[in-house]
């Protein structure tokens, strides 16, 4: 599988999760646009089969390369984010995962006997990101359980291994010179933004400036019976020159961390 097809195969399980990714597709198409991605991001935990250096394999074998790494320590993650320096309009890839030894002891003994279930039946290591949670039907008291202490370890338990998000790069649309112009329209049109830290996540002078949707609600079908919760988001990235005329490619922690919450539940 080339990167492109490994890309379309991501996508495709996000668009058919998240039905706000074909409204924005569709808007933008309709404006002339031709969709950039900025990164992809995916979530794990910290245990040894399938923490970011596992996911990171399915990348890392197609030239990416890990070029920095991050510490979010009010929410107990790590993350790291990956280039390719062979194609350089590929989207950056950002795997974070949850730090499960800070949790409470009850939420680890949930996670780990998740994680056994899962062991005997992982893919190769470069199959990982697409292999969602086919392993269980999730209970939602477990997912209440986890959602208390982790919104994070909540999302992972039900939605598992697959994109939690694809981002816009702003720099490369025609119609929007600037994020704030893009998310004027996209809140014209009924889009609701994530508005924990702002609409706008950093700034010029660190180089970069997000936004994101609110994950879309989706029904999940519990053990206990049909849940909706939310799912995925949309982000929206600009990005600005370096002193020395390159563009940043990196992420801002603090804006990373607002980011996370896209797919906080609210009532
Ligand atoms: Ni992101």
């Amino acid at each position: 599988m080339d990167l492109q097809a490994v890309f379309s195969r991501l996508f495709e399980d996000y668009k058919s999760l998240n039905p706000s990714v074909d409204n924005i597709h569709s808007l933008l198409k309709n404006k002339n646009e031709q969709i950039v991605n900025d990164h992809i991001a995916f979530r794990t935990y910290n245990l040894p089969k399938i923490n970011t250096d596992v996911l990171a394999k399915a990348f890392e074998v197609r030239g990416y390369k890990e070029k920095g790494n991050y510490r979010f320590k009010e929410k107990k993650l790590t993350a790291k984010h990956y280039e390719n320096d062979e194609i350089s309009s590929a989207p950056k890839i950002f795997i974070s995962q949850l730090e499960i030894n800070e949790l409470s002891k009850q939420n680890q003994t949930i996670i780990n006997q998740h994680y056994q279930s899962i062991l005997d039946d992982l893919p190769n290591p470069e199959e990982l990101i697409f292999a969602l949670n086919k392993w269980i039907t999730p209970s939602f008291k477990i997912y209440e359980e986890l959602k208390l202490e982790s919104e994070y370890a909540a999302w992972m338990y039900v939605f598992g291994f697959r994109a939690n998000h694809f981002t816009v790069f702003v720099n490369h649309l025609n119609q929007f010179n600037t994020l704030e112009e893009l998310n004027d329209f996209l809140m014209q049109e009924g889009f609701e933004l994530n508005r924990s830290g702002g609409i706008i996540k950093g700034s010029k002078a660190q180089y970069l400036k997000q936004s994101s949707t609110l994950a879309d609600k989706v029904e999940i079908k519990f053990l206990e019976g049909k849940h909706v919760i939310p799912a995925c988001y949309y982000e929206f990235a600009q990005r600005f020159a370096l002193p020395n005329g390159d563009i940043f490619n990196g992420f801002i922690a603090s804006s990373a961390d607002k980011i996370f919450e896209s797919t906080d539940f609210r009532k």
